[in-house]
Parts: C-alpha cells; sequence; structure tokens
C-alpha cells in the first residue's frame, strides 16, 4: 500500500455534552445531552470521508464542532497539526477560510431578499483580500459558471431556482474562499432523488478540480458508498466502525453496521437472497441516558454481560483478517456468518 500523506484534520477524543437543565430563576444542571462522546477520526488530503449514523447519533455537532460553530467540552481538532478548537479571533477567522460547509436545506440556508451575486459573494465581505471590491463581480461569475449555472443569473433571487440549483449556488458560495476542507452536512437529503447524483456528480468533479478534501454526511448508505473513499459509522455519540468504503460496505463487523446494511435495498437479486435482513429491536436510546459500556447492546443480538461493563475501544479487532481488517468498536468485531449457518 502506497505511504499516506498526513492528514489534513485530525479528530481527537472529541466530546460535546449540551447541559440540561431546570428551574427557572435559579438554573440548575440537571444532565446532559451526550451528543458526541468520544469521537476520533482523520480526514487525508483530496480523500471524502463520509459519515452516515440514523438521525440524532450526533452527525451534524460534529460537523458544528469541526466548522468551530460549538465548543468542545472536549477533544481535540487538529488542521495540518494546529489545534484549531478553542481559537477565536484572527486565529479562527484564518482558520475559517480553509474549512466551509454545504448545509443539507437549500430553501432556508440561502437569504430570500440577497441576490444570488450577494449571497456567494458574502464571505469576501469577511475576507476582502480573496477579492477586492472591483473583482468581485467577476469572481461570482466565474462561480456560478464553476457549477454549472449560467453567470446571467447574477441578480436572480434564490425563489428562481430550483432545489438542485439551490444547493449549486450553495456550493459556490462555499467554494468562495477557495477553501481545502468542505464538511457537507446532508448536502442532497432535501433533493428529489433525480436531483442528488446531479448535485453529487458536481461534488465530485469539483474536488479533482480543486483538490478539495470533503467530510459527507447522510443517512443514505448508498450515496454515502458512492462518493466516499471511507466511510465512518456513528451510533448514539460515537464512531462505531471506520474503513474504506468496501471494508465497512463488504466486511461490516460491527453488529450496528450489519444492521443497517442488512436494510438497504440491493438491486441485485442473487446477492439480497444470500442476505438475512436484520430487523433491530427497540429505539436508540436517550443521548441524556446512554446505556453503560457498549451504547448498542440495548439493540445487539451478540451483547453479552462484558458488553454492559466493558466500554469497547475503536480498534481493528485483534484476529480480523483481509477486508475485516479495520477499526472496529465491538468486543465480539467479526463478519457475518455465511448464511448457511444462521440460526
Ligand atoms: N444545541 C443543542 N442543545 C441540546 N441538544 C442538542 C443540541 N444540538 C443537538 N442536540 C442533541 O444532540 C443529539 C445529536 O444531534 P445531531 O448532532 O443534530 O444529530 P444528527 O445530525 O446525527 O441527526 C440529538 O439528541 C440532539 O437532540
Ligand atoms: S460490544 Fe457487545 S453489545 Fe456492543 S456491538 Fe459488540 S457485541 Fe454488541
Ligand atoms: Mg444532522
Amino acid at each position: 500500500m502506497a505511504e499516506r500523506p498526513e492528514p489534513i484534520l485530525e479528530v481527537r477524543d472529541l466530546v460535546k455534552h449540551f447541559p440540561l437543565t431546570s428551574g427557572v430563576v435559579i438554573k440548575r444542571q440537571v444532565g446532559a445531552v451526550k451528543a458526541v462522546d468520544g469521537v476520533s477520526f482523520d480526514l487525508y488530503p483530496g480523500e471524502t470521508l463520509g459519515i452516515v449514523g440514523e438521525s440524532g447519533c450526533g452527525k451534524s455537532t460534529v460537523a458544528k464542532l469541526l466548522m468551530n460553530l460549538e465548543r468542545p467540552t472536549a477533544g481535540t481538532i487538529r488542521y495540518k497539526g494546529e489545534d484549531i478548537s478553542r481559537l477565536s479571533g484572527r486565529a479562527l477567522k484564518a482558520v475559517r477560510r480553509n474549512i466551509q460547509m454545504v448545509f443539507q436545506d437549500p430553501y432556508t440556508s440561502l437569504n430570500p431578499r440577497m441576490t444570488v451575486g450577494d449571497i456567494i459573494g458574502e464571505p469576501f465581505d469577511i475576507h476582502p483580500e480573496v477579492a477586492p471590491k472591483g473583482d468581485r463581480k467577476a469572481k461570482v461569475r466565474e462561480l456560478l459558471d464553476v457549477v454549472g449555472l449560467n453567470p446571467e443569473y447574477i441578480n436572480r433571487y434564490p425563489h428562481q431556482f430550483s432545489g438542485g440549483q439551490r444547493q449549486r449556488i450553495g456550493i459556490a458560495r462555499g467554494l468562495a474562499l477557495r477553501p481545502e476542507i468542505i464538511v457537507a452536512d446532508e448536502p442532497v437529503s432535501a433533493l428529489d432523488v433525480s436531483v442528488q447524483a446531479q448535485v453529487v456528480n458536481l461534488m465530485e468533479k469539483l474536488q479533482d478540480e480543486f483538490g478539495l478534501s470533503y467530510m459527507f454526511i447522510a443517512h443514505d448508505l448508498s450515496i454515502v458508498r458512492h462518493i466516499s473513499d471511507r466511510v465512518g459509522v456513528m451510533y448514539l455519540g460515537k464512531m462505531a466502525e471506520i474503513g474504506t468504503d468496501e471494508q465497512i460496505y463488504e466486511h461490516p463487523t460491527h453488529p450496528y453496521t450489519q444492521a443497517l446494511l442488512s436494510a438497504v435495498p440491493v438491486p441485485d437479486p442473487e446477492a439480497r437472497e444470500g442476505r438475512e435482513r436484520i430487523v433491530l429491536e427497540g429505539d436508540v436510546p436517550s443521548p441524556a441516558n446512554p446505556p453503560s459500556g457498549c451504547r448498542f447492546r440495548t439493540r445487539c443480538w451478540k451483547a453479552e454481560d462484558r458488553c454492559a461493563t466493558e466500554t469497547p475501544l475503536l480498534a481493528i479487532p485483534a484476529r480480523a483478517t483481509g477486508g475485516a481488517a479495520h477499526e472496529s468498536a465491538c468486543h465480539f468485531a467479526q463478519e457475518r456468518e455465511p448464511l448457511t449457518a444462521a440460526g
């Protein structure tokens, strides 16, 4: 295997607890929503890291922490070796230029009273060094062209565009400052299926053109597989499993990943026959009161006593070989048995 370059982002033991308070006059903290509770991963230059997991597992909170829109309770986020999670003022502004976000909902994330020219050019107000005043219009027209929109539309308003076109505007805005990293939080989840592929293809084209690193968050496993080089699976504020797309989709070793994948429709009838659907019992527990030990144990068919007392660490399972040799947070991480052996 070729030697990997240094990561552009290194996230270590990231924690975000939101306090739960009670009382009207004198507020007391009565607990905490453990939205993100010890998450570690790397992002490499030019790659796409997909993050999947059910609603509420902490994906958007991770994104906000990376963007410095939230402060971590604990842990570090290193960008090119420097911890950026507690920066402020000028230092924060300088780093922010390199990490930009594309949001889920193209209908609410664009200000309806601003023209697309003003929306796309707004980041230049904060970073005038990227585009001096006289150059802005030309830069915005160029950005419209880059995302496949007619530069003549520069004076139109968001409501004059379709959902897919609006997401292109959101992407153009994200690109304005020529960032190195784009954190895309469910960028196509609100779009029609027919439009999703166009936006994903555009993002792939732009990645090559500008050498971008993507963190691509979604709950749709098929889309994530299509765009990602590596994939991380989150459950209740923790990373359950992380590996290449092939490792996660063909050789998952964490029961949660196996259950998620068993619910994805498979177009090939033969592949479908060879696979048993795993139906998870019960609901996702509250992040204010997560289960002890392994967070997945209340829904896991493999759970044993040890799972309630010992928190499994994200690590390569001792006996794993081949495609299954990637990090998984399960005491009994293992590829699924062939179906003939299933009881
Ligand atoms: N500002 C906040 N205050 C309190 N709880 C929050 C806040 N933001 C998110 N949460 C909670 O944290 C958990 C994770 O949320 P989120 O990161 O949005 O998940 P996802 O994006 O995976 O759906 C949820 O239980 C959510 O209700
Ligand atoms: S550690 Fe135990 S409960 Fe958790 S996923 Fe593995 S077997 Fe299931
Ligand atoms: Mg979210």
